[in-house]
């Protein structure tokens, strides 16, 4: 073999070489990169109901979820706690407002299964006993509501804008409630019940019966 053709073999061969080498490194990444992903998701739950513990007004309740229920269904359904109302079911409305971990949230658009260990308030867990709530008997006072299908939504917005400002303006209020619809009007009542309450702090609730479409339905 002359040493032109040497050469040309040797330099073949070490591309060829060199192709595999790189062939293997990005083989190896690729396993390291799955393996990755693989650690990294969360194993899968369903379709079946699964067991859940949830953190609800106080209480530890122990139910079953399937992956598609919401956490409105499950607080109605599973647990009886029917004041929050669902009536768009699709984030539209605000009627099922709730809190978790103290900040309002649509109930109809959150899985239950993503609620963990995250403390869940509603409407029942807002009064104590039968001392309502200061939004609660401003709303009474003031019978800021109609059908209620609204109401308890309305009043989770309302008493999460007291937590953090207890003198909240109009605008403010307006802002508070302004993914709440009120199909029946009730909108100046509920401004004047807020204005009552930003101008004197609380609203005496001796007497007020706290309504039913606060609670139940
Ligand atoms: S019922 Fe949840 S936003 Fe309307
Ligand atoms: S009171 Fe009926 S929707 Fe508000």
């Amino acid at each position: 073999m002359s040493d032109s053709k040497k050469m040309q073999f040797s330099r073949r061969g070490f591309l060829k070489g060199a192709g595999l080498t790189a062939a293997g490194t990005l083989l190896e990444q690729a396993q390291a990169l799955t393996a990755e992903v693989k650690s990294a998701t969360p194993s899968a739950l369903g379709p079946g109901a699964v067991a859940v513990r949830m953190h609800v007004n106080g209480q530890v309740h122990a139910t079953t979820a399937e992956p598609r229920d919401t956490l409105a269904t499950t607080l109605r359904d599973k647990l009886g706690l029917t004041g929050t109302k669902v009536v768009c079911d699709r984030g539209a409305c605000s009627a099922c407002t709730v809190w978790v971990d103290d900040k309002p949230q649509l109930a109809c658009m959150t899985l239950t299964l993503d609620v963990g260990d995250k403390k869940v308030t509603t409407i029942e867990g807002l009064s104590e006993g039968a001392s309502l709530h200061p939004v609660q008997a401003a709303f009474v006072k003031h019978d800021a509501m109609q059908c209620g299908f609204c109401t308890p939504g309305m009043v989770m917005s309302c008493a999460a804008l007291m937590k953090r400002n207890a003198h909240p303006t109009r605008p403010e209020v307006a802002h508070a409630i302004s993914g709440n619809l009120c199909r029946c009007g009730t909108y100046p009542r509920i401004f004047d019940a807020m204005d009552d309450l930003a101008k004197n702090g609380s609203v005496k609730s001796a007497g007020l019966v706290m309504p039913r479409a606060m609670q139940e339905v």
